[in-house]
């Protein structure tokens, strides 16, 4: 590959317009978005079990994190129904604001002002559904100043041509859209902070099975493993 002058200049300029800003979990607040029983049903675009697996890994970092949360419902005494139980036990004195009408939760001012009160600068969001809910209220947080992250695996909608088509118009608008285990990590930083490997191993058992099962190998080969022949052969 041929270098010239205008595309080293061109990458450099590129190179430095990057700024890599992190989740912080004093500067984050996570909020749950419209995932409500109803429209658990009209999430297709993953398979069920996981889906419900990233949704409750979404709604449970504000416990594992201890960070501020704002719950919000649409027309939940209608097809939609009510956000799960689990998610009002996990947080019983955080904001819930039930929509009556409002598409773009942005919209609603109890909302809005719950977020302002909140007075984070990063907001971690997942809702069903990635192109309206998530979607919208991502668009109007960039818009409002907010650093914005969505939760990839916790918003889900119909197809995947649809979460594709939203994920790229929320990434053209400066929204992160980053997976749970980025999440995690981002916040934690280091696995010797609390928390840290001591309180996330379990969460990670859990909700992100493979690093669980890896932790537990571990444990029960440290605990009474043995180097099989064929093992103690390899480089
Ligand atoms: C909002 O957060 C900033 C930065 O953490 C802090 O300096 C300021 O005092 C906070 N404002 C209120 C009203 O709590
Ligand atoms: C350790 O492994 C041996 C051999 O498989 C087994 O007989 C024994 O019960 C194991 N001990 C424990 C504490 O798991």
């Amino acid at each position: 590959m041929k270098f010239n002058l205008n595309s080293i200049l061109l990458f450099a300029s590129t190179a430095s317009a990057f700024k890599y800003e992190r989740l912080d979990k004093n500067d984050a607040l996570l909020i749950i978005l419209d995932l409500q029983e109803g429209l658990f049903q009209v999430a297709r675009d993953f398979d069920h079990v996981s889906y419900r697996n990233a949704m409750y890994a979404h709604a449970e970092l504000g416990k594992v994190f201890d960070l501020p949360v704002i719950m919000t419902s649409s027309a939940e005494t209608g097809p939609n129904g009510p956000l799960p139980n689990e998610f009002l036990e996990w947080y019983p004195t955080a904001p819930l604001i039930k929509r009556q009408g409002e598409v773009n939760a942005w919209d609603n001012a109890d909302f809005k002002n719950a977020v302002i009160a909140a007075n984070k600068s990063q907001i971690i969001i997942g809702g069903i559904t990635t192109d309206v809910c998530t979607a919208f209220l991502a668009l109007s947080l960039v818009d409002a100043g907010y650093s914005v992250w969505a939760n990839v695996e916790s918003s889900g909608t119909t197809t995947e041509l649809i979460r594709d088509t939203s994920n790229d118009r929320m990434r053209a608008a400066g929204v992160n859209v980053i997976s749970y285990f980025h999440i995690v990590c981002e916040l934690m930083r280091d696995w010797r902070n609390t928390p840290g490997a001591e309180q996330l191993f379990g969460v990670l058992d859990r909700y992100y099975p493979v690093y669980g099962m890896l932790a537990r190998g571990h444990r029960g080969a440290v605990n009474n493993g043995t180097v099989l022949p064929g093992e103690d052969g390899l480089p």
